[in-house]
């Protein structure tokens, strides 16, 4: 298994990596949801504002990881947030998804990201350092419907103390059904 920064190239396929996994786990409605969401992801966000990391075993892709920009203008640090992220049915539940956001936090770090948000199940997203944060520590774009799904880390030695201002997100995540 091998961790990639993923090539522009492979767009077709992240997004039927996503649109087939989803389906899979959550029905067709969130499986075109979220496909169609990582097309615009991938479509329009400019590379200076995106990561995208995958897990390839050969030719194969197991798992992808997509992290883009969020902006609080009052607030030093450089925030990203993780979303969405898929491993195929076939490969899960045997450590790619952790391997895959290790990977991917490091590169951010490395990047001078200084806090990762996501959204998403925290028994999952505690085992790579997330913990469920209030919106006061980092006041979301649009309103949240599941408060608990909220988590956050800091990427440095500085505490995650709370993100000053309101914040905005891409375009692409701007929609209040995926919140
Ligand atoms: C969630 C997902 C990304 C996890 O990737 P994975 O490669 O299967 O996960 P890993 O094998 O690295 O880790 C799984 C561990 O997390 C735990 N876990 C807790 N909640 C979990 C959840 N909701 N989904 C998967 N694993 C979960 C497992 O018990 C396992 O623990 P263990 O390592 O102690 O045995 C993957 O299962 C997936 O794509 N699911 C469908 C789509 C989805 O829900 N995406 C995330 C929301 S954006």
């Amino acid at each position: 298994m091998d961790l990639i920064t993923t090539d522009a190239q492979r767009k077709n396929e992240i997004a039927d990596l996503f649109r087939s996994t989803f389906t899979e786990s959550e029905g067709v409605a969130e499986g075109d949801l979220i496909g169609n969401l990582v097309e615009r992801m991938l479509a329009t966000v400019d590379a200076a504002d995106m990561f995208v990391f995958s897990a390839v075993e050969g030719d194969d892709l197991a798992g992808t990881a997509i992290f883009t920009r969020m902006t609080y203008p009052e607030d030093e640090r450089m925030v990203f947030i993780l979303s969405p992220m898929a491993v195929a049915p076939g490969h899960q539940g045997r450590g790619v998804g952790q391997k895959l956001l290790t990977f991917g936090l490091n590169a951010l770090r490395r990047n001078g990201v200084g806090v990762a948000l996501t959204y998403g199940d925290i028994n999952f997203y505690s085992k790579v350092g997330f913990r469920q944060i209030s919106e006061s520590v980092a006041p979301p774009p649009l309103s949240l419907g599941y408060p608990e799904g909220w988590l956050g880390q800091s990427l440095t030695s500085r505490p995650l103390d709370p993100l000053k201002g309101a914040s905005t997100c891409v375009d692409a995540l701007n929609d209040p059904a995926i919140w």
